[in-house]
């Protein structure tokens, strides 16, 4: 108990140093850098606030299962409920702490709505959540047993896609689109926008929906029920390294990999990927180069892991906090050291496990990128260096529907009411940018 408190503290202790960090890290960021001449790894960038998701793991890592055995079971079950083993349940029913957007600014709260719980000696009457896309959207049956199956700790809630509930329903959520049900809406009932995909490839909302939304959810920080692609979580906030047991260069022989069937991309990815290749060797795999191997084949990706050292996890749009399995399973977890280009350096810092890739704009350009590769290149410590978080935590399951849950019981709680004015204007205004970032931070000093 007291340990959760103390790590509660000291997350909030953290939450309050990040933006100042997150800034200076970006002010470095900015300043014109020549590669680092001692093999130390880039700056310390401060670990992502402690929280969980769970997937299907493509991949099991033979870190993971080794720490397992190195830890004992009961170390292991006292992580919290959401991480693979953990046994801890939530005892924290204050809706007050932490859950909303305003309550955390930058931070996800993915952690805290998953640690959040009703009072044990209440009745609570359960919600209603309508499904306005239907059941098959979103792959969960009617009823309670989405939030009983998964243990749900705010349990309290039921599940429909009978249009006929929408004049009684507490929540209603939307996926991508809004059509409107012909019922008059009643004053407390939360409507919920969720996209899953970036602003580029979402519908734009009719203007008479635009202010009728009280929360999104989506791959955002700021959004108030966030459904990030890839969810890390340390196992200990104050442990993001360990030591390797293994050589990550060991073996192999080849530069860059990059698997890529869009050649097209808004950010110009394939241009800046051509522009690498003058100086060091990418091999462009897919439609858009020359190399050819299945990505469905799982030999692909273990060639992958055996003989490259870098994989371009380059996403198709550089957009806020846009980073996808490209980077989290493609990259991460395999045993290349992931080049990123998508979202702001500072918004990878946030999501991804301490020093575990390199984004493009840490360089002034692709000549700068590659002749720090080939020092990672012939400087085995230094390329491992960025392996040491292996082993330190895990993607979790970021249980979207006990979450969902236990925000309309917070809210009611809470008695809390917000919407959003315009929810195109803050989905789309200065989200993405078809260049690079620090170009747009510099617009922006400029005008401002
Ligand atoms: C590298 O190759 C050697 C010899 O084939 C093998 O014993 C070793 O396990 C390989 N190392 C890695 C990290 O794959
Ligand atoms: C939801 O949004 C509407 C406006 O769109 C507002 O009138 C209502 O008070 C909000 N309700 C809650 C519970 O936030």
């Amino acid at each position: 108990m007291w340990m959760r408190a103390a790590r509660a503290l000291r997350a909030l202790r953290r939450g309050v140093l990040l933006l100042p960090l997150a800034l200076t890290a970006l002010a470095l960021l900015l300043l014109p850098r020549p590669p680092p001449l001692e093999p130390s790894p880039r700056s310390p960038s401060p670990p992502a606030p402690a929280p969980p998701r769970e997937e299907q793991h493509l991949q099991t890592s033979i870190i993971e299962k080794e720490e397992v055995i190195e830890h004992d079971e009961d170390d292991v079950a006292r992580r919290p409920w959401y991480m693979r083993g953990g046994e801890q349940r939530p005892k924290h029913s204050d809706p007050n702490e932490g859950l909303f957007p305003e309550d955390a600014p930058g931070d996800d709260r993915v952690v805290q709505q998953l640690m959040y719980t009703l009072p044990k000696d209440e009745t609570v009457p359960v919600k209603k959540i309508l499904l306005a896309n239907g059941l098959g959207a979103w792959g969960v049956p009617a009823g309670r047993t989405e939030f009983i199956r998964n243990k749900c700790p705010v349990d309290r809630c039921s599940l429909t896609a009978d249009a006929r509930d929408a004049a009684t329903a507490d929540a209603i959520l939307y996926k991508d689109h809004h059509t409107p049900f012909n019922i008059k809406r009643p004053p407390n009932q939360i409507w919920i926008l969720y996209y899953l995909e970036c602003p580029y490839h979402t519908a734009s909302l009719r203007p008479s929906s635009l202010n009728v939304f009280n929360w999104t959810s989506t791959y955002r920080r700021d959004s108030d029920i966030v459904a990030p692609y890839e969810r890390w979580v340390y196992h200990d906030p104050l442990v993001t390294e360990k030591e390797l047991d293994k050589n990550y260069a060991a073996n192999k022989t080849k530069k860059v990999a990059w698997f890529v069937s869009n050649c097209h991309a808004r950010n110009r990815r394939l241009q800046y990927a051509r522009q690498l290749a003058k100086y060091i060797p990418v091999d462009i795999y897919g439609a858009c180069g020359s190399h050819h191997c299945p990505r469905t084949d799982p030999n692909c990706l273990e060639m992958l892991d055996r003989e490259y050292k870098f994989y371009l996890a380059f996403e198709n749009s550089n957009c806020r906090d846009y980073i996808t399995e490209k980077f989290f399973v493609n990259g991460l977890q395999h045993n290349v050291l992931p080049i990123v280009m998508g979202a702001r350096a500072s918004e990878y810092a946030a999501a991804a496990p301490h020093n575990s890739y390199i984004h493009v704009e840490e360089f002034a350009g692709p000549e700068e990128l590659a002749s720090y590769l080939r020092r990672l290149d012939e400087d085995d410590t230094l390329y491992n260096s960025y392996f040491k978080w292996k082993g330190t935590g895990e993607f979790i399951n970021t249980y979207f529907f006990c979450r969902v849950c236990a925000m309309v019981h917070a809210n009611e709680r809470r008695q809390r009411s917000a919407h959003y004015t315009d929810v195109q204007a803050w989905w789309r205004d200065a989200a993405c940018t078809r260049g690079e970032w620090r170009a747009t931070e510099r617009d922006t000093r400029d005008n401002g």
